[in-house]
């Protein structure tokens, strides 16, 4: 008993020194250790609204490590594989199809990672939202997003479209339904679109043609043509500093082991709006180290 408690001392002094916990006293009379959370520690908790627990659990799964152990093979082989295909022999949306747990935990991920994103999203809803009737949440996962926007304009009809297997069985309402289908081939019609992290997932070429098929989808719009959303990272464009560069540049890694993505500068966002036939855009909110993004017809 003794012996483990030696052992959870040496782990807390790691976490307060690493700011996930705070060292105090406890109690008045007889000096006794104690922790207290931090903001930091609170994403962790399992039952906190933001909590990070799943977006932690899919990326420390060995599905999602063994890629890293190729890096450095895939940097001198010619690139027409990524590292995630090199270590499991298909692309990561092909293994999600194939492993329900890989399925599951990244939904559960993407899902999790809606709940501040909403929050902004909505409070500035008024300005992104008004006037508009419909809206396509494409890659929009399990919904998470969409669902928000329903709830929040009872008169919008929201689509989500993603892979066939991500939607599967998911029940919509009364202005939110779910279609199972590929953005490279068809996008239905809507006055918006969006696209909460779905380009960073694809190189320029792939993201110019899921781009060009979101034109088509908002071009009968009767809503000055509609507009394209689109929430993703902006390198170097946040107020975080040091510490959130690095995690848009990690980001960035993570993009080049799993897919064939990247995150952009607005320099090369510009260049891919404008290839795909945009003729402006605006950053119209900042998100931590995200940006949603307005792009007009
Ligand atoms: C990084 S996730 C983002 C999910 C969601 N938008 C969010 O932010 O929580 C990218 C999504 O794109 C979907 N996706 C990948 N390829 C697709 C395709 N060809 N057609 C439609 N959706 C696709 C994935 O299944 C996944 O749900």
């Amino acid at each position: 008993m003794q012996a483990k408690s030696q052992y959870v001392s040496r782990l807390m002094r790691l976490l307060v020194h690493s700011n996930f916990f705070i060292e105090v006293n406890i109690s008045d009379n007889n000096p006794k250790e104690g922790y207290w959370l931090t903001p930091a520690s609170r994403l962790l908790l399992k039952d906190e609204p933001l909590s990070i627990i799943p977006f932690l659990q899919v990326i420390a799964d060995p599905i999602m490590i063994e890629p890293w152990h190729y890096l450095s093979k895939w940097l001198v082989n010619d690139h027409h594989q990524t590292p995630f295909e090199m270590a499991h022999g298909r692309t990561f949306w092909e293994q999600a199809e194939r492993v329900p747990r890989l399925n599951h935990l990244f939904n559960e991920a993407m899902a999790s990672d809606a709940g501040l994103v909403n929050l902004v999203v909505l409070r500035n809803s008024k300005q992104l939202f008004g006037g508009f009737e419909s809206l396509v949440d494409v890659g929009g996962g399990t919904g998470a997003t969409a669902g928000a926007i329903s709830e929040a304009f009872p008169e919008m009809k929201c689509t989500v479209l993603d892979l066939p297997h991500v939607v599967a069985g998911l029940k919509g309402n009364k202005n939110l339904s779910f279609l199972g289908g590929d953005m490279f081939q068809a996008i239905p019609h809507a006055d918006m679109v969006l696209l909460k992290w779905v380009l960073h997932d694809w190189n320029d070429e792939d993201s110019v043609r899921i781009l060009k098929k979101c034109k088509d989808a908002i071009s009968s719009s009767k809503n000055k043509g509609g507009k394209v959303m689109i929430i993703d990272m902006i390198l170097n464009n946040h107020g975080g500093g040091i510490k959130a560069m690095e995690d848009q540049l990690f980001y960035d890694m993570a993009m080049m082991a799993y897919l064939n993505g990247k995150e952009r500068t607005e320099k090369e966002w510009a260049k891919i709006f404008s290839d795909a036939g945009f003729s402006s855009y605006k950053i119209a909110l900042g998100l931590g180290v995200r940006s949603l993004i307005e792009l007009y017809p």
